[in-house]
């Protein structure tokens, strides 16, 4: 990886487990500095396609090229050089319970540096500030809220200063405002620092806001790829539906209950409750 913001050239590549393939030939260019959006419906091998790219699962076929280097035949310890220069975003923070915020933003630097103490201090309180939780350093994962653990992630993500950077559902289980606020800090960073960022999504205004290039995944395989502009004006009929979010008409009034003894199904709780009829 020469340049410091690579592209990412997705070709011919087909995913899948057990050798069965969810999503085939896959051909794209995520664009070096940009933002690329993987969107696509829930199930349809999103976070699969992110896991083919970092190697944690294997590719049924095809290459991913991160800048030069080709991952899939690059020699065990290049791979490992290269991992150091890209960060990820899991799509729950991944941070370690045991952990305060601190130790878990330091613990990139402190297995793959070496930093003195005072440096990695330096460095987590910078990280830790760009995602405004500088004072809660001290604070565990479960004593925050799950925003505040996304942005967390996000800074354990960027600690390294990595030249890629893949985020699962950054904005998913978040407020409007908080979603709203954590797309401006991806812009942000993609401003700051030269980075080639990758959100995988399935949040339309998300996508609206931050994408400069778009990749949506489903049936199987691409059905678009290209800009945010070209994408809002198509006229294919499933993309539209997805776009203008248009649900299949599922006839479930037509569907059966079984009819079960209400004695049968509950605690014979009027004793303790009262008729709830008569009150
Ligand atoms: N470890 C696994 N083994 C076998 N099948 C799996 C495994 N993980 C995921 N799948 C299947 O692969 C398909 C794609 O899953 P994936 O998690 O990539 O979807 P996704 O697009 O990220 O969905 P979501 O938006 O809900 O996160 C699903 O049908 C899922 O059941
Ligand atoms: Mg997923």
């Amino acid at each position: 990886m020469t340049s410091s913001a690579p592209d990412i050239r997705i070709e011919n590549l087909t995913i899948g487990y057990g050798g069965k393939p969810i999503i085939e030939d896959i051909n794209a260019t995520l664009p070096g500095g940009g933002v690329s959006v993987i969107l696509g419906g829930s199930g349809c091998g999103k976070s699969t396609l992110l896991k083919n790219i970092l190697k944690l699962n294997p590719a049924m076929g095809g290459s991913v090229y991160l800048g030069k280097h080709n991952i899939f035949t690059l020699k065990k310890k290049a791979f490992s050089c290269l991992k150091q220069r890209i960060g990820v975003l899991f799509q729950d923070g991944a941070l370690l319970g045991a952990l305060n915020l601190f130790d878990n933003v330091a613990l990139p630097l402190r297995e793959h540096t070496k930093l003195k103490p005072a440096e990695i201090a330096e460095v987590v309180k910078a990280k830790l500030s760009l995602v405004g939780l500088e004072k809660f350093v001290d604070y565990f994962p479960n004593e925050l809220s799950g925003g505040m653990r996304k942005r967390a992630g996000l800074a354990r993500a960027m600690v390294m200063d990595p030249d890629i950077l893949f985020c699962d559902e950054p904005t998913s289980g978040l407020d409007p405002i908080n979603s709203a606020e954590l797309d401006e800090l991806l812009l942000e960073l993609k401003k700051r620092f030269e980075m080639t960022i990758v959100v995988v999504s399935h949040d339309l205004a998300s996508m609206q806001a931050i994408a400069d290039y778009v990749l949506v995944l489903g049936k199987g395989k691409t059905l678009f790829n290209g800009s945010k502009e070209s994408l809002m004006a198509t006229d294919d009929v499933y993309l539209r539906q997805f776009l203008d979010r248009k649900g299949e008409k599922r006839e479930s009034s037509r569907i059966t209950m079984p009819h079960l003894d209400p004695s049968v199904m509950r605690m014979d709780c009027n004793k303790l409750l009262g008729d709830l009829d008569n009150n």
